[in-house]
């Protein structure tokens, strides 16, 4: 079972090709490039990659406006280069997992331009979603508030109104229409018979609703199910993965009751009340977080993370808890953005500080689920805020000391290389802490490591075991009778904190990543004392005491 449901105790990276590292010396990241930086990848221990959109586009939104779902874009190279990149990783042991954007195309998609062209006559039109009058709600459900003005635009030769969840050059497709399920289906079987390992989902809570002028927006969660059969009949070990920004009460309706809808879900639960306990202290939210995360079907698992590409969504919070976080982490107006989020790195939220950032680390990998890590994380690359929106934290990787951080020889690359003092490349860069014994990244790759062998937080069963420290996550894990303890210090000050061996399961706890275990006292009573941000993974028993595969 462990090898069979592989996305259990996967650790999956996020990547986007065109500013990982450019191959052919024109600016713009490619596969023949991140083909090259596989190895990397390897030797880090992460086990997935998960790509972003590569598919050909005007790249109006970073390629989450698709103009073909059959190709490749020509500035991340050849079909041919794609195969070479996927049999490389492959020979590695890598999966890989690919965008499905289709809730929307690009205004530039073929089947969109024919739609409004041949109002009449074209069989795309009613694959988007129209009005012949402007609704009277144009100016609602934007998802990108403040740079998005409407959700419904003019088409000026049609002269009709075109719903747009997103960007106004986005689309939307109506997902009820039969025909466009039937398309949909044939994109993933398309990119399945290219090796994929399935899906990352866009979109998801925008996909499954029902579009248009007096629609109920009720969702329609079969699709799903649909989805799923199909990957599962074309490729049996394949996922989807949802980027679905939901309250946990509506998860089951991704995840399917019976087990049968999207294997994977992104916890923006979690995430958002992460974020709020490392600005705060305050865990109460996390933790409830965590209990209302907690029930899932059997095969089903929650994808945790720390940033994404995308802003730090943290709308589902309340205001007090979100100003909190804004104050902590993203006090100037231009660190915020879309009147909810920070949009900027991890190591700047963080102040640089390694407590922190390992502390940060050290949770992603141990909350229930499989971790996700945006690339860059690992060396603690930083922003630019100069650039627009999202794009702040999507700048390219930082591999040398070289100009452009050995990302590209050309004279300019497809965006700006963090350069300033704390970030910059000339400092951080993944070259010199190679070297480093001590560095972020040395770090992070024995986190993975360790964790890799720790099946009881990805297969397991948890209960958060109660202290006298308020800011202090204990939390054990327990899997065919073998437990971990891992314990979280929130506060910036000391804390000590007392477990009955009793209720851990054993006298002896052994410390996973530094040689300092605990030993039950007397009246059988750990002692742990903790530094600010500390954290400890502790093996109940002994070293030895591992999962049998
Ligand atoms: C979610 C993606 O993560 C985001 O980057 C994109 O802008 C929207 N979906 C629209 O595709
Ligand atoms: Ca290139």
């Amino acid at each position: 079972m462990i090898d069979d449901l592989w996305y259990k105790n996967a650790v999956i990276y996020c990547l986007d090709v065109k500013t990982y590292v450019d191959g052919n010396g024109d600016g713009i990241g490619d596969f023949n490039g991140l083909t090259r930086r596989l190895d990397y990848l390897a030797g880090l221990g992460v086990t997935c990659i998960w790509l972003q959109p590569f598919y050909p586009s005007p790249n109006k939104d970073n390629g989450y406006d698709v103009s073909d779902y059959y190709g490749v874009h020509p500035d991340a190279g050849t079909f041919g280069e794609y195969v070479e990149f996927m049999n490389h990783a492959r020979q590695l042991g890598l999966r890989v997992i690919v965008d499905l954007v289709v809730n929307h195309t690009s205004d530039q998609h073929a089947w969109f331009r024919d739609a409004c062209k041949d109002a009449e006559s074209s069989s795309y039109r009613d694959w988007y979603v129209w009005s012949k009058k402007r609704p009277r709600d144009y100016k609602s459900g934007m998802v990108f508030p403040g740079v998005q003005k409407t959700t419904w635009s003019l088409d000026k030769q049609s002269r009709e109104y075109y719903f747009h969840r997103f960007y106004e050059f986005q689309p939307d497709l109506d997902t009820c229409h039969p025909e466009v399920r039937r398309e949909i289906l044939r994109i993933m079987g398309f990119w399945l018979q290219l090796g994929v390992s399935g899906f990352r989902m866009d979109a998801v809570p925008f996909l499954v609703e029902r579009k248009g002028v007096r629609k109920t927006h009720r969702k329609d969660y079969e699709l799903l199910h649909e989805m799923r059969d199909f990957l599962q009949w074309r490729q049996g070990d394949a996922v989807l993965l949802a980027e679905a920004n939901v309250p946990p009460d509506e998860s089951m309706d991704y995840f399917g009751e019976q087990g049968d809808r999207l294997q994977l879900m992104l916890n923006f639960p979690v995430n958002q009340r992460l974020f709020y306990a490392l600005a705060s202290g305050d865990i109460k939210p996390l933790v409830e977080a965590l209990h209302a995360t907690y029930r899932r079907p059997q095969a089903a698992q929650w994808v945790n993370f720390l940033r994404s590409h995308d802003e730090l969504d943290l709308g589902r919070l309340t205001e007090a808890q979100r100003q909190r976080v804004f104050q902590e982490f993203g006090k100037n107006k231009t660190d915020q953005l879309y009147n909810r989020g920070i949009r900027r790195r991890l190591a700047a939220m963080l102040d640089n500080d390694r407590r922190k950032i390992e502390f940060a680390m050290s949770l992603l990998f141990t909350l229930p689920g499989t971790p996700m890590l945006q690339y860059g994380d690992e060396i603690g690359i930083g922003d630019d805020l100069s650039l627009p929106e999202r794009m702040a934290a999507r700048t390219p990787m930082q591999w040398s000391a070289d100009k452009h951080g050995g990302f590209t020889t050309a004279a300019k690359p497809v965006r700006p290389v963090v350069s300033d003092p704390v970030f910059g490349y000339q400092r951080v860069n993944v070259e010199a802490q190679r070297r480093d014994p001590d560095s972020l990244l040395n770090w992070t790759e024995r986190a993975i490591r360790m964790r890799k062998e720790c099946p009881e937080i990805s297969w397991g069963d948890w209960r958060i075991l109660p202290t006298k420290a308020a800011e202090v996550l204990v939390m054990r894990y327990i899997w065919q009778d073998h437990a971990l303890v891992i314990v979280h210090n929130f506060s910036d000050k000391p804390r000590a904190i007392e477990l009955k061996a009793d209720t851990v399961g054993d006298r002896m706890m052994v410390n996973l990543l530094k040689q300092d275990d605990s030993r039950a006292d007397r009246r059988g009573r750990h002692h742990i004392e903790l530094d600010a941000y500390n954290y400890r993974w502790f093996r109940v028993g002994g070293i030895g005491h591992t999962v049998p595969r």
